[in-house]
């Protein structure tokens, strides 16, 4: 048995105040969309699809696109690939919003885009969009989490757009969800608001903040109704409860708030979320992944000598094996293990925490926004208070999350 190294458990909770704000803004770029477009990017639907839906291509996957039984993929190493890497640019994805373009934003090194995953004991198959759109037809694809769930369908979309001809493609905000479609394939990819999965005063997509959060442990039916026969599901939810040791939380009734531990009121959550997929999911006609959670860089002492600094300046991953750290929390790993573990119904995990802990490099610091603005010449300069280590810059970490998706979606087309 493999054993992590053990880190430094002083600081897990304490993300410096910045924190707070952060994910307020994340969420807030939602609202702010909203207002600035509230109506579709791309021309609206010009139907038609039914005829050529009658030419419905068999998805073949190749020899080189097989992944052998046994292959752990989420084992590996970051190789530089900067023929292959990145897979589109900040220029050929105009739908990719200011937080996240951290080279338009003025970041000096782009090489945090020329990285690919490079599993031990196998390959990736190569990103194929029109395959992806193919696994997509007459499908709903929705990711459902928080702001950094939210870069994954950002970036599964920038993956998809540009095979798809102008006219034929739509991005729509419904809150508290944007739906991406794909006419000729009548295929959808969505993302929906739910930073704890279950019920929470955070849900509003628009009015909310994590300094009062108040989650409702046994409630979830506000959000399903919209998650029913949703044929891909990919969940996530971690960042939103780590601000406190400390969370206040209602179990029954409403009037009756408690402060809970997180770990206590996050397995309570993720029980009732089980609950819904055990009674509701039909694995025959539905897929469901469970994204494990994705790290921070919020102190550099832990993979250098630190001087007090986070993620900014790092243009590098992190080459030491099996590198982990704090902004990985082990007892909620082992709380999805343990939940995922006794579901009867088949929820594919994606452990992508430690193939995103090497990458300190990935995360938007100084280059992404701030309260809806880009941070200013002085915020810049100070990096302490201002950097982001929780987002990423797009093109980046998430485009290899959505790879890993594609090719485990891709393998379930094989002949055997
Ligand atoms: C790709 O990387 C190699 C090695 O670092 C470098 O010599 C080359 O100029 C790069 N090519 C491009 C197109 O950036
Ligand atoms: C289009 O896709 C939806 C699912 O997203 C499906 O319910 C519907 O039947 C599809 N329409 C056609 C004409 O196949
Ligand atoms: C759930 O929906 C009901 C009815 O729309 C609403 O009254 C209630 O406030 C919602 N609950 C939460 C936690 O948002
Ligand atoms: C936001 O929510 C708070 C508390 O729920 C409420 O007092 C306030 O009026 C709301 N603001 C807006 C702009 O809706
Ligand atoms: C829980 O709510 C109370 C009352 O609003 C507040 O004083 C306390 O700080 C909250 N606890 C946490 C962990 O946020
Ligand atoms: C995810 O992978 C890490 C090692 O990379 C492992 O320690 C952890 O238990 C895995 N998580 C789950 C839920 O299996």
């Amino acid at each position: 048995m493999t054993t992590l190294p053990s880190p430094d458990r002083r600081n897990l909770y304490l993300f410096p105040a910045a924190l707070a704000s952060l994910l307020f803004i994340g969420s807030l770029r939602i609202v702010l969309d909203d207002l600035k477009n509230s109506r579709s990017v791309f021309r609206p639907p010009s139907g038609g699809y039914q005829a050529l839906r009658l030419i419905r291509p068999p998805i073949h996957v190749s020899n080189e696109e097989i992944i052998e039984k046994g292959c752990d993929i989420f084992k590996g190493r970051w190789v530089w690939d900067n023929e292959s890497h990145p897979l589109y640019t900040e220029e050929s994805c105009p739908l990719l919003v200011k937080q996240v373009t951290c080279q338009r934003n003025g970041r000096p090194d782009s090489s945090y885009q020329n990285w690919k995953w490079q599993p031990d004991e196998c390959n990736l198959p190569r990103f194929n969009a029109l395959k992806l759109l193919e696994i997509l037809r007459d499908k709903r694809l929705m990711f459902v989490g928080d702001s950094v769930q939210r870069s994954m369908f950002d970036s599964m979309v920038c993956l998809v757009q540009s095979v798809i001809p102008e006219g034929k493609k739509s991005l729509q905000k419904v809150p508290p969800r944007k739906i991406f479609r794909a006419e000729e394939y009548n295929a959808s990819i969505e993302f929906y608001w739910a930073p704890f999965l279950v019920e929470s005063i955070s849900d509003h997509a628009t009015n909310h903040t994590v300094l009062k959060r108040l989650v409702r442990l046994d409630s979830i039916s506000n959000h399903t109704k919209q998650w029913e026969g949703v044929d891909i599901l990919v969940y996530e939810s971690y960042v939103w409860w780590m601000y406190k040791p400390k969370i206040n939380a209602t179990y029954g009734n409403l009037e009756n708030i408690h402060e809970y531990d997180v770990t206590t009121a996050y397995r309570t959550a993720m029980e009732t979320w089980a609950k819904w997929i055990e009674t509701n999911i039909n694995s025959q006609d539905q897929k469901v992944f469970f994204m494990t959670m994705s790290p921070t860089h919020l102190w550099n002492w832990e993979w250098k000598t630190g001087d007090g600094g986070n993620c900014f300046g790092e243009s590098q991953p992190i080459q030491q094996r099996a590198y982990w750290g704090t902004g990985s929390n082990l007892d909620i790993m082992g709380i999805v293990k343990d939940v995922l573990g006794r579901l009867r119904v088949n929820v594919r995990l994606l452990n992508i925490t430690q193939l995103s802990e090497y990458r300190k490099d990935g995360h938007t610091s100084v280059y992404g926004e701030r309260k809806g603005k880009l941070l200013t010449k002085e915020q810049r300069l100070d990096p302490k208070t201002y950097a982001d280590c929780i987002h990423w810059c797009l093109p980046g970490v998430p485009d290899t999350w959505n790879e890993i998706l594609y090719a485990v979606l891709l393998q379930d087309y094989r002949k055997f």
